[in-house]
């Protein structure tokens, strides 16, 4: 099944005292979403963006906001980051014992269902809330950090999650999270994924439209990309 990939640079590696600009820049560096890492200090060690941050972004931001939640209570903060202007609300398996209620109050929220699992989390916990889910996010790092190194095994994860969504003839969106660079973006995408999130390697880039294009050139056959870069010469 080929569906168009997407690219969502996440903010966490974005100069914070320049948001707004850095936000601006990968929009016009071709960007489909704002990837936005929320950190409690308790599910994952480290310490990040609360709601009313996500609310002055959407005041900025032309693209949806993507909102990953990396926190212990989700459910007592759906209502607010919805609120706050998240098109996107991912939630850990490993942080909600009753999963099904959490997405079913991420959509009674207005906003679209994400879920995600850990690198040692199987795929098999969301063989059966998968008709419900918007997204499926597949963590490629341990989650806390930006610009940690991509597990390589995760990649058998997302085939096997493409498979599982194929079969149920889900549309959700499968997307990866952490150390997304141009060299292993060709084979992430081949694996089935449809989304790449990146930080560092966007925001550390000096060419931020380069780079998005280069992600997505690795979804298109060979050909295709030998073409595009001679296209750049
Ligand atoms: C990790 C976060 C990621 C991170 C990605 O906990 O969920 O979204 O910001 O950063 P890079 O692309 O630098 O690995
Ligand atoms: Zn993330």
């Amino acid at each position: 099944m080929s569906s168009p990939v997407l690219i969502a640079p996440s903010i966490l590696a974005a100069d914070f005292a320049r948001l707004a600009d850095e936000i601006a820049a990968v929009e016009r560096a071709g960007a489909d979403l704002l990837h936005v890492d929320v950190m409690d200090g308790h599910f994952v060690p480290n310490l990040t963006i609360g709601p009313p941050v996500v609310e002055s972004i959407k005041k900025v931001a032309k693209i949806p906001l993507d909102v990953h939640l990396m926190i212990t209570n989700a459910d007592a903060f759906i209502p607010e980051y919805a609120a706050a202007g998240a098109n996107y609300i991912t939630v850990h398996v490993e942080a909600c014992p009753h999963l099904h209620r959490t997405i079913q109050s991420i959509k009674e929220h207005g906003a679209k269902a994400g879920v995600t699992l850990n690198p040692a989390t199987p795929i098999s916990l969301l063989q059966d809330i998968i008709g419900d889910v918007d997204l499926v996010l597949i963590m490629s790092v341990n989650p806390g950090f930006g610009g940690q190194k991509f597990i390589p095994s995760v990649l058998k994860k997302v085939a096997g999650m493409r498979d599982m969504l194929d079969r149920a003839q889900s549309r959700a969106l499968l997307e990866v999270d952490g150390g997304v660079k141009v060299d292993n973006a060709a084979q992430i995408l081949a694996a089935g994924a449809n989304v790449l999130v990146a930080g560092s390697a966007v925001f550390s880039s000096q060419d931020y439209a380069g780079t998005i294009a280069a992600l997505r050139a690795a979804g298109q056959p060979a050909a295709t990309v030998a073409s595009h870069a001679a296209s750049h010469r």
